[in-house]
């Protein structure tokens, strides 16, 4: 009997934030009532699909334990690490034991807490059949520049630009190996980097909108007034 693929979410939470400009790291900022980091991890293990939420912390963190979803059963704390990157594989790591190669992994930023059941259900929906996985993103309407040294050095055709989002969802094992063959290359700024690194070609599912990621102060109000408009 082949075993059922499971589903993981994977979320590194490691991140100092310092474009925040505030006293903690920006998942633990509040955000309507609860810290950012809360509002994606209660989305993720509402969505009812994930086995287990295996979050990435720094391990000089003093805020993640007192977060009554730290000790949530679904919820697995794994050591972060150097960059975003090192920390997803310390995440894979720590639920290797539970994992198959086969099993389909979802890393979501920990802020970006306005995801969707719709968007998780939408890539699951779109990716599930794939060999390889892809990631959520969203296509450019700003006119792109090409910058050199405070000029512009050309345009890029925006016709062929997508804003890479999260979740990215590719396979366990894929997914595990491409991230040790990247390590220390600073040029994976996600997932999908790591596995064009290895000559994959992830596909492209379009998200929504208002799946934003927390960088500046002004990025919270933006994220409560998206919750305060989405029922779904
Ligand atoms: O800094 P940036 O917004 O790109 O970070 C994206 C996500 O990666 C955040 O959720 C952050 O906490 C996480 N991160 C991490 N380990 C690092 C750096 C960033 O888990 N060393």
């Amino acid at each position: 009997m082949t075993q059922s693929i499971k589903f993981w979410a994977v979320v590194p939470a490691a991140g100092v934030g310092k474009r925040m400009n505030a006293d903690r790291p920006k998942q633990y900022l509040e955000l309507a009532g609860k810290t950012v980091i809360e509002h994606t991890l209660l989305r993720l293990l509402n969505a009812d699909v994930f086995s287990a939420v295996a979050v990435a912390i720094s391990e000089e963190d003093p805020f993640w334990p007192e977060l009554e979803v730290s000790a949530h059963e679904k919820v697995i704390t794994a050591a972060g690490g150097k960059e975003r990157a090192d920390s997803v594989l310390s995440a894979l790591q720590s639920i290797r034991a539970l994992a198959s190669d086969d099993d389909w992994v979802l890393v979501h930023d920990a802020a970006r807490p306005c995801i969707t059941a719709t968007d998780i259900r939408h890539l699951i929906n779109s990716l599930e059949n794939d060999e390889i996985g892809g990631i959520l993103a969203l296509s450019s309407h700003d006119t792109l520049k090409n910058v050199q040294g405070g000029s512009i050095a050309g345009t890029l055709d925006r016709s062929h630009i997508w804003r890479a989002l999260t979740p990215q969802m590719f396979r366990y094992g894929l997914l595990k190996s491409a991230l040790e063959a990247a390590e220390g290359n600073k040029a994976v700024t996600d997932e999908a980097s790591a596995l064009e690194l290895q000559g994959w070609q992830p596909k492209i599912v379009e998200g929504r909108p208002d799946n934003i990621k927390i960088t500046r102060p002004e990025d919270l109000a933006l994220a409560q007034f998206y919750m305060e408009q989405q029922n779904d």
